[in-house]
C-alpha cells in the first residue's frame, strides 16, 4: 500500500514506493466450464448437471493493481494519474494501515503475523486514511469518482474494506461505492477492532456479497490458508473470488493446489530475488514464511539466524542441490 499524498508530491517517494517489471504479472491457466446458457461457471461451484460439460483451459495474463491510502480525492486522483501507465487498476485501502509486520510461530506451525507491531493505527485514523473511511462512504465515493474522471471511466478502481460490526453501515458503504463506479470490492471479514487472531466472519462477507446485488464482483478475504479453505469461503459467502495474504506468504503456490511451498517455487523465488537484488531482510523473511511448515523448530531457529544471501543459498543447497544461482 502506498500513501497517495506522498506519492503524488515527491519523486523520491515514487522511487522508493513503487517499481515494477514486465514479468511481474505472470501468466496463469484459467479453467472454465461452459454452461448451456454460455455462462462461465467456476469448476468448484458447477452444479452436477453441468459436470459433463467441456472444460476449457485458457492462458491469461495476471493483473497488477496498485493500492493507495488516501484521504483527499485530489491526492488519490494525482497518484492514480501518475501510476496509471504502469498498472492495470488501482485499489483504495479502507482497512488497516499496514506499515510493517513481524511474526512468530504458533503451535499449529503457521506463522502468525503480529499486525500491530510497528503499525501506527491511531496515526492513520487521525490522517483519515484506511479504516477511517469505512464510516465515511461519501468520501470513498468522491475518491472513486475523482480517480476515474482523471484517467478514464473504464479504468478499474476497486476498494478493500473491512466489515463493520453494524452491517447496515457495510451495506451503505457497498452501495455507495457501486453507485460511484467502483469496479470490484474486496471484503476482509473482520471488523477494524479485530486482530488476525480472531476468526473471520464468513456470514458478514456473505452479507456484503448480497449487498452488492451482483452489480460488481466481490472478493472474500481472510483466513484462506489452503484450497479447502478457499472452496469453503467461496461456497459460504458466494463471493466471486477469494483473496489470501498470509496463506500466500506461507505458500505462494496455494492457488495451484500445493499444500506447502514446492521446491520449484523456492527456486524461482531465489533466482528472481538474486536477479533483481531484493533487499536481504525481505528475501530472508519471505523464505522463512515459505519454509516454516517444512522445517523443525531447530531448523527454523538456525535458518532465522542466517544473515547473508550466501548463507541462505548454502543452506538451501544442502536441502536441495537444484537450488543454485543461474550463471
Ligand atoms: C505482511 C502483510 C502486509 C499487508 N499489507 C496490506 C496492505 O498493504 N493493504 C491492505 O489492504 N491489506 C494489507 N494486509 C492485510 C491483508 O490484505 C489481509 O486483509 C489480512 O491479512 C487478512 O487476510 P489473510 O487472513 O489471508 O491474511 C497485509 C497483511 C499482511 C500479512
Amino acid at each position: 500500500m502506498i500513501l497517495a499524498a506522498e506519492f503524488s508530491r515527491s519523486a523520491n517517494a515514487r522511487l522508493t514506493d513503487f517499481s515494477t517489471s514486465s514479468l511481474e504479472r505472470g501468466h496463469f491457466t484459467l479453467e472454465e466450464k461452459r454452461a448451456s446458457s454460455s455462462r462461465l461457471v467456476q469448476l468448484d461451484e458447477a452444479p452436477e448437471e453441468l459436470c459433463e460439460q467441456e472444460t476449457r483451459r485458457r492462458r491469461v495474463r495476471g493483473a497488477l493493481i496498485a493500492q493507495f491510502a488516501a484521504s483527499k480525492p485530489e491526492h488519490f486522483a494525482d497518484a492514480v494519474e501518475l501510476i496509471r501507465p504502469h498498472v492495470d487498476g488501482v485499489d483504495l485501502n479502507c482497512g488497516k494501515y499496514q506499515a510493517s509486520f513481524s511474526f512468530e510461530y504458533r503451535t499449529d506451525n503457521r506463522a502468525e503475523i503480529l499486525e500491530f507491531a510497528g503499525c501506527p493505527q491511531s496515526w492513520a485514523y487521525d490522517e483519515q486514511i484506511g479504516c477511517w473511511l469505512l464510516r465515511h462512504p461519501d468520501k470513498i465515493a468522491d475518491m472513486i469518482r475523482a480517480a476515474k474522471n482523471r484517467v478514464e471511466l473504464s479504468f478499474p478502481v476497486s476498494i478493500k474494506i473491512r466489515v463493520d460490526p453494524d452491517l447496515k453501515i457495510t451495506e451503505r458503504l457497498v452501495q455507495t461505492a457501486i453507485h460511484a463506479g467502483v469496479s470490484h470490492i474486496i471484503v476482509h471479514g473482520r471488523t477494524r477492532f479485530q486482530a488476525s487472531t480472531q476468526s473471520v466472519s464468513l456470514s458478514s462477507i456473505s452479507f456484503a456479497v448480497s449487498a452488492a446485488r451482483g452489480s460488481v464482483p466481490v472478493v472474500a478475504n481472510g483466513d484462506a490458508w489452503d484450497m479447502n479453505e478457499v472452496r469453503k469461503i467461496r461456497k459460504e459467502t458466494r463471493a466471486d473470488g477469494v483473496m489470501s495474504a498470509r496463506g500466500l506468504l506461507a505458500n505462494p503456490a496455494l492457488f495451484s493446489g500445493f499444500e506447502v511451498t514446492p521446491p520449484e517455487a523456492i527456486k524461482n523465488f531465489v533466482h528472481i530475488s538474486t536477479g533483481y537484488g531484493l533487499l536481504f531482510p525481505l528475501f530472508h523473511r519471505h523464505l522463512s514464511f515459505m519454509l516454516e511448515s517444512q522445517l523443525s523448530r531447530h531448523e527454523r531457529a538456525y535458518f532465522n539466524s542466517l544473515c547473508s544471501y550466501a548463507g541462505i543459498i548454502d543452506y538451501l543447497e544442502t536441502q536441495d542441490p537444484n537450488i543454485t544461482i543461474p550463471p
